[in-house]
């Protein structure tokens, strides 16, 4: 087979030639995977070929190295460590030799696909000479080899991890990386590919760190890089920077003076994507000191890991200044543009991170500024005075910051009323709406918020709402953080009285023309559910009233017909939003016993819309209907049986959608709201149910994050039907046994892996839990002997691990709780016998967590009647 042809016709303007391609690449590689990789890459390496099918080759070998997905990462990598040796090899050979091809698209895709060859490779030992093979002759190689060579050294260096390289070789890239930096280097794509390779192997450089000469040196390099005259040498260098600024925090009070005085020239006169990386370097050193202050509070003590050096408190009289002056370069149409992002919006996060950084002490330093820019008659001038202010309200204390803003208050209500310019509105929204997220309720003595101005308050927010879609879309999330603030007050509110102005004002925004800019209509909707949460009962009959008009909305949306693409996805986000504000509703209405009763006059007919809505799909559900669903099972308890015999087909839909995982696990969560609320009425389902989760189970597709949530189900539905959990038995608890073996050992994962696996081991736990309750007091609780001392050794193994959070090792006592007072004396000797189980419950018995020594003291109780029987 021709191959570049191919590969040429799959990038092809035709359609049909090119789905044609594809289809004949697909087939090739199905039938034989090895003869495909290799030709790729003979492709890849020739210099004879078109670019174009050389770079797509390289891309498609690529692909067939990793992927997004987990699982399919996984298969992947086994699929390439059991090609035959001799098929790699040649592979291997042919990437190598395309690192001297003189055309850079090829070189570069090469260098992608080296990296995820030795992604694979290096940590199970393999291709152990790759790396000498790189560093071999690179001084005697032409520039665009050594450009190469170091392209993919810092590409490897992002793939795998510092412990898989030898050290000997890490100081070898290093020297490499860091020379290649050099000014004596006078090759400007050489010095460009070693900056950017230096980013990568910054992790490697721990040892280089931690002694002053080298790091002197490799300090001195980046910084004379970032005044390099090219520009994207200059980007790199700063990139470096940001990074060694979290990554060697610690390191950096030698260097701080100079990495002030150069990152502040860049901020003023480099050109924006320089200027960018100068500021996101404070950014990133406020971050650090932020995690440091939180964590250890003001008092250091000397054997925490990092002190906090205070170098943005140090920095603080220099960095302020500069970064209000980046305030003042707004771009023209900056609040329509969504993905914006320039000097100024960079500039003012940093700003707000320093705030957050160092509280009282910056507030005497903006002050001026805002005080004269405040009115000034440049737009910007007053839209950076305002910004300053929305950006130091979030970290002072309020004492500093309440007389500030009961003064500032009334002169920001007028502005967003009669500012001629949307962008100061735009920011005077958003300062309010941080007002009322951060200093609500701080202030007992001198409240923000009085009887007297709230009204003002709320008509200057309900009349923005009818202005620009950015500056209403503010408005919106102003009043949901004043609504919010008003959460706890029990039965009234001082928003009682504009209830029914409030939410006809949201609804109108929703029927804007323009709703669909700026995130309006979210924004409206998801103010109104605010709104609706936080009510009293003084309004309850307003929201009664309300579930009648969000009923009729949903009608609408049902009647539509013959929809083009575009307009069923509108349809679509519509009725996530209707059914999103329900679910609010139904919550709020359906559990108060004093609106229950009124509400459930209104539950057939949610019910026969929320079916509409999943009926205007064919082979999913709609997560959002699915959860108000949920909502509407728990309110109407064993009466939901009525609804199941129509609502089945869809629970079964969503269940068996595990291509949309999140489609899958919002339904498999609905399952247990559901068994909860039918308790044994769910037993006609639970054959179905079962067969469709067991499926799921066993399907190696499966997005691992529906695991954790399956196994819970089954206890959930063990719970409700009890003793008649029986037939599942052989089935479920296989596959708790094989999931419980897996997840028991942690060692070498990394957080991530350890945090899925906690979540795996709580459901696996839930799962048992609700098994052993629902058989008791049955006369079939033999029928679980069987399988107890599977459950101990995983408790035991899990014990041992010494890595489980708080929320399992409550979910794990109670399972030995659950065991022993269902079992009684057939577990008895069984928990004598298990290495563990005393250990872990003295553990638990004195655990600072109330919860967990509630449950202990529990099972205590239950494995003392178990064994003394
Ligand atoms: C990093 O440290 C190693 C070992 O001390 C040394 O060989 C290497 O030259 C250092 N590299 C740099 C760039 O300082
Ligand atoms: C930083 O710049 C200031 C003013 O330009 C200068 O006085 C100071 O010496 C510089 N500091 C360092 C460490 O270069
Ligand atoms: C107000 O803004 C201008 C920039 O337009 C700036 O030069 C001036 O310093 C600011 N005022 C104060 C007191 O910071
Ligand atoms: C909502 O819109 C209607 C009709 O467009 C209007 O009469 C009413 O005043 C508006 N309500 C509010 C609170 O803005």
């Amino acid at each position: 087979m021709e191959v570049t042809q191919v590969l040429l016709s799959a990038q092809s303007v035709d359609s049909t030639v090119r789905k044609h391609a594809e289809e004949t690449l697909k087939q090739f590689q199905e039938q034989n995977l090895p003869v495909f990789l290799l030709s790729l890459s003979a492709e890849l390496a020739s210099e004879e070929k078109p670019v174009d099918s050389r770079r797509l080759a390289g891309l498609i070998l690529k692909n067939a190295l990793d992927a997004k997905e987990q699982h399919r990462k996984y298969e992947l990598v086994q699929r390439w460590l059991s090609l035959d040796v001799a098929v790699k090899s040649q592979i291997r050979a042919y990437l190598l030799q395309t690192l001297s091809s003189t055309v850079s698209d090829a070189r570069s895709t090469a260098s992608q696909v080296i990296a995820k060859v030795a992604g694979i490779e290096l940590p199970q030992k393999q291709w152990p000479e790759l790396i000498g093979s790189l560093l071999s002759n690179v001084h005697q190689v032409p520039p665009h080899v050594k450009q190469a060579t170091l392209e993919t050294l810092g590409y490897i260096c992002e793939e795998v991890s510092p412990d898989v390289i030898e050290q000997d070789q890490v100081n070898k890239i290093l020297t490499l990386v860091v020379q290649g930096m050099n000014a004596n280097e006078a090759n400007i794509d050489v010095r460009l590919a070693a900056t950017r390779a230096l980013y990568n192997a910054l992790g490697f450089a721990q040892a280089n760190f931690s002694n002053d000469m080298e790091r002197d040196y490799i300090m001195r390099v980046v910084c004379e890089a970032t005044l390099s005259p090219e520009v994207k040498i200059r980007q790199a260098s700063y990139e470096c920077l940001v990074s060694i600024g979290s990554t060697y925090y610690e390191k950096l009070a030698p260097y701080i003076q100079d990495i002030f005085n150069i990152t502040s020239k860049a901020v003023r006169e480099d050109e924006e994507q320089v200027a960018l990386q100068a500021i996101e370097f404070w950014s990133s050193i406020c971050d650090e000191e932020i995690d440091i202050l939180e964590e250890y509070g003001g008092d250091f003590t000397a054997d925490s890991d990092v002190p906090c050096y205070y170098f943005i408190k140090q920095a603080l009289p220099a960095l302020v200044p500069l970064l209000l002056e980046t305030l003042l370069k707004q771009e023209e149409d900056q609040d329509q543009d969504e993905g914006a992002w320039n000097l100024a919006m960079a500039g003012g996060t940093c700003l707000g991170l320093v705030v957050r950084t160092v509280g009282d002490d910056i507030v005497p330093l903006v002050m001026p500024f805002i005080e004269e820019n405040l009115s000034k008659e440049d737009w910007r001038r007053r839209e950076a005075a305002t910004y300053a202010f929305g950006s130091i309200l979030e970290g002072p204390s309020p004492d500093k910051l309440t007389p500030i803003v009961n003064v500032a208050l009334n002169f920001m209500l007028t502005a967003l009323t009669k500012d001629p310019s949307s962008h100061v509105k735009d920011t005077t929204a958003w300062t309010l709406g941080r007002i009322f997220e951060f200093l609500h309720g701080s202030a007992v003595e001198n409240p923000i918020i009085t009887p007297s101005n709230c009204q003002q308050i709320v008509t200057v927010l309900l009349e923005s709402m009818k202005d620009a879609p950015n500056v209403a879309e503010k408005a919106c999330g102003a009043l949901y953080f004043l609504t919010q603030g008003y959460e706890d007050l029990g039965s009234t509110s001082p928003l009682t009285p504009y209830f029914q102005d409030i939410v006809q004002c949201l609804l109108n925004v929703t029927h804007r023309e323009d709703a669909a800019e700026s995130r309006l209509r979210s924004s409206a909707y998801e103010t109104l559910n605010e709104v609706v949460r936080c009510s009293t009962e003084e309004t309850a009959r307003l929201v009664l009233e309300l579930v009648q008009v969000i009923m009729q909305e949903l009608h609408k949306t049902l009647e539509a017909q013959k929809l083009s693409s575009d307009e069923r996805e509108k349809q679509n986000e519509l009725q996530g939003l209707l059914c999103g504000c329900l679910q609010v509703i139904i919550q709020k209405l359906g559990v108060s016993e004093a609106t229950k009763f009124a509400f459930m006059q209104y539950a057939d007919q949610i019910m026969s819309l929320l079916l509409g809505v999943f009926a205007c799909r064919s082979a999913t559900v709609h997560e959002e209907a699915m959860l108000s669903i949920g909502a509407l099972a728990y309110a109407t308890g064993p009466n939901f049986a009525k609804y199941m015999p129509d609502f089945y087909k869809y629970l079964e839909m969503g269940l068996q959608n595990f291509e949309e995982y999140q489609v899958c696990s919002v339904t498999v969560g609905i399952v247990g709201d559901i068994c909860r609320a039918l308790e044994d009425k769910i037993l006609p389902y639970c054959d179905g149910i079962m067969t469709q989760l067991l499926k799921d189970l066993s399907s190696n597709q499966l997005h691992r994050s529906v695991k954790p949530p399956i196994f819970s189900c089954f206890g959930d539905i063990a719970l409700a039907i009890g003793e008649n959990f029986e037939k599942y038995l052989m089935y479920a608890m296989p596959m708790l046994q094989s999931a419980a073996e897996l997840s028991a050992h942690t060692s070498g994962a990394d957080d991530e892996m350890i945090e899925y696996t906690n979540l795996l081991r709580n459901g696996i736990l839930e799962a048992y839990s609700g098994i052993f309750q629902g058989f008791k007091n049955s006369p079939k609780t033999q029928l679980l002997i069987p399988y107890a001392p599977h459950a101990l050794q995983f408790l035991d193994s899990i014990y041992m691990e010494k890595d489980m959070d708080d929320i399992v090792m409550k979910t794990a006592i109670e399972v030995l709780g659950d065991l022993a007072d269902t079992l009684g004396s057939n577990a008895g000797s069984l928990i004598q016998q298990s290495m563990s189980c005393k250990d872990f419950l003295n553990e638990c018995l004195s655990s600072e967590d109330h919860l967990i020594k509630e449950s202990a003291e529990w099972a205590r109780l239950a494995i003392s009647r178990a064994i003394s029987v």
